[in-house]
C-alpha cells in the first residue's frame, strides 16, 4: 500500500496519465464520465464546478472542465493529493467541511464520485456532508453522485438528502439507480458503479 501511494506521490505526472488512459480511465463508469456525464455538465455552463476526491486519473477530466472556461475548485484530505487538486483553488479538507475551506465561494455543481467506501464511510459524514454542499449552493444546484455499491449500498436510501435537495432528472434523464446496468467491464464482470443528481430546492 505504502510503495502504490509512493509510486502517485513521486512518478513524473505525464507517467501516470498515460498509465491511467490505459487501465482505470477504460472501465466503464470512467467512459461515462469522460463521454457523457461531463460533456453534460460542461454544456450547462456553470461558473464554478467543485469536484471532491482527487487523484492522477481525475487530471483529464478536471483539465476538460478547465478548458471550458468553468472555474474548478478541488478538495480532498489527504495532503498528498495536493499535486492533483485544482491549482491555487485546491483544499485539504473532507467533503463536510468545505463550507469553512471555501469562504464566500458558491458552487453551481458538486462532484461526489468514488468519494463514498473510500474515506467517507458512514451514512453520518454522508448527512453531514449533504449539510456542507447544501450550504454552498444556491437552489437549482446539482450534486453529481457516483458511488461504487459494493463500497456503499444505496447513498439515498436513507431519505437525509431530501431535507434539502430533490432527485434530478434534468442533466442526467429520468432512472434512479443502474444507469450503467447492462454496462460491463473489459473481462465480463457487471459494473457495479452507479449515478445519480441532486438538485438543490
Ligand atoms: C478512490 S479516490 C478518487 C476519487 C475521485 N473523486 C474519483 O472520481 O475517482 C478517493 C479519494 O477521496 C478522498 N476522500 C476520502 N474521504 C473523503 C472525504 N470525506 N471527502 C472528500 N474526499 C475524500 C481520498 O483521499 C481519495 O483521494
Amino acid at each position: 500500500m505504502i510503495w502504490r501511494a509512493l509510486v502517485w506521490t513521486w512518478l513524473p505526472r505525464q507517467v501516470l496519465e498515460y498509465y491511467a488512459d490505459r487501465t482505470i480511465l477504460r472501465q466503464p463508469d470512467r467512459i461515462f464520465i469522460a463521454q457523457v456525464l461531463i460533456p453534460k455538465i460542461v454544456a450547462r455552463r456553470p461558473k464554478r464546478v467543485l469536484a471532491l476526491g482527487v487523484h492522477y486519473y481525475t487530471q483529464r477530466m478536471q483539465r476538460t472542465i478547465e478548458r471550458s472556461g468553468i472555474e474548478l475548485f478541488t478538495a480532498d484530505p489527504d495532503a498528498r493529493k495536493v499535486r492533483w487538486g485544482a491549482k491555487s483553488r485546491h483544499r485539504v479538507c473532507t467533503a463536510a467541511e468545505i463550507k469553512s475551506h471555501f469562504p464566500g465561494a458558491t458552487f453551481d455543481v458538486v462532484l461526489l464520485n468514488g468519494v463514498l467506501g473510500y474515506g467517507l464511510d458512514t451514512q453520518e459524514e454522508l448527512d453531514r456532508t449533504y449539510r456542507a454542499v447544501a450550504a454552498k449552493m444556491e437552489p437549482g444546484g446539482l450534486l453529481v453522485l457516483g458511488w461504487d455499491d459494493n463500497m456503499f449500498h444505496d447513498p439515498l436510501a436513507s431519505g437525509a438528502h431530501m431535507a434539502y435537495f430533490v432527485e434530478d432528472e434534468g442533466l442526467l434523464g429520468k432512472s434512479r439507480m443502474g444507469r450503467l446496468s447492462g454496462l460491463r467491464h473489459e473481462d465480463g464482470r457487471p459494473a457495479t458503479k452507479y449515478f445519480d443528481v441532486l438538485r438543490r430546492s
